[in-house]
C-alpha cells in the first residue's frame, strides 16, 4: 500500500520545505494543501468575490479550475491554466487567506479535492507527503505517518522574516510580526496546531537548523 505522510504546523514553522525535502529523500509525491488556500483566495480577489459572502467564496471553491503539480522538485499551482505559484505568495493573498480558509463552507470543498488528490498521487508515485493545518487530523487521519511541526514564536518569526525580507534582523522580524501573529491567530478558530492529536509525533524545530529537521521527520517515518 502506498506510504501516506501528513505534516501539519504553523508558518514559519519549517512544514513546507521539510515536507518537500522528505517526498524528494523518499521519491514520492508532494501536496501542499496551503497553495489550494491561496490558490482560492487569489482567484476571488482576481474575480471580484466578496470574500465575507460565504456562500459566493463556496461557490467559486466548487468552480475552481485547479491543478496542482505534485512533484517535490517543482510543485506547481494553475488555475485555469494559468502559472499562480508566485501571484498566491503576494501580501494580498496571504492577507486574506485566513478569511477564506475559516469559511466553514469552503473547507470541506477543499478537504475533499485534497482527499481525492492524496489517493491519486499515492497511487502514482507510491506515496504522499501532504502538508498543511488539518492533515493529521480531518484530511488524513489514517495515514501511516503524521507529524506536527512545531517552533517558538520567535524562531518562526525569524524564518518568515527572512524569507519574506532577505533579512532577520530586528526591524524585518517587527515587519513580519503582525501579519503571521494575526494569520495564526485567526487560522486557529479552525485548526489547532499547538498540541499534537492522539498519535502525533511533535517535532519542534525551534533549535533545529533545516537537515537537522528533516531528519527529525525521518526518523518519525522510520519507526
Ligand atoms: O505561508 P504558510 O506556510 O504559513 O501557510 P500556507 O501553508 O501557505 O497556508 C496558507 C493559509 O491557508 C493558512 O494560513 C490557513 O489559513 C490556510 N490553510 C488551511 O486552513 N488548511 C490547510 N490544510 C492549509 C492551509
Amino acid at each position: 500500500t502506498p506510504l501516506t505522510i501528513a505534516i501539519d504546523g504553523p508558518s514559519g514553522s519549517g512544514k513546507s520545505t521539510v515536507a518537500r525535502a522528505v517526498a524528494t529523500r523518499l521519491g514520492l509525491g508532494y501536496l501542499d494543501t496551503g497553495a489550494m488556500y491561496r490558490a482560492l483566495t487569489w482567484s476571488c480577489l482576481e474575480r471580484g468575490v466578496d470574500l465575507t459572502d460565504r456562500a459566493a467564496v463556496a461557490q467559486a471553491a466548487r468552480d475552481l479550475p485547479l491543478a496542482m503539480g505534485t512533484d517535490p522538485a517543482a510543485p506547481s499551482v494553475t488555475v485555469d491554466g494559468t502559472d499562480v505559484g508566485a501571484a498566491i505568495r503576494t501580501t494580498a493573498v496571504s492577507s486574506a487567506v485566513s478569511a477564506v480558509a475559516t469559511n466553514l463552507e469552503v473547507r470541506p470543498v477543499l478537504q475533499r479535492l485534497q482527499r481525492q488528490l492524496i489517493e491519486d498521487v499515492a497511487a502514482r508515485a507510491g506515496g504522499v507527503v501532504a502538508e498543511g493545518r488539518d492533515i493529521t487530523t480531518v484530511v488524513a487521519p489514517d495515514a501511516r505517518v503524521r507529524v506536527l511541526l512545531t517552533a517558538s514564536e520567535e524562531a518562526r518569526l525569524r524564518r518568515r522574516s527572512a524569507e519574506l525580507h532577505g533579512s532577520a534582523d530586528a526591524a524585518a522580524v517587527e515587519a513580519t510580526r503582525d501579519q503571521v501573529v494575526r494569520r495564526d491567530r485567526d487560522d486557529s478558530t479552525v485548526s489547532a496546531f499547538t498540541r499534537a492529536a492522539d498519535g502525533v509525533a511533535l517535532v519542534d524545530t525551534s533549535e533545529l537548523g533545516l537537515e537537522e529537521s528533516i531528519a527529525a521527520v525521518l526518523d518519525v517515518v522510520a519507526q
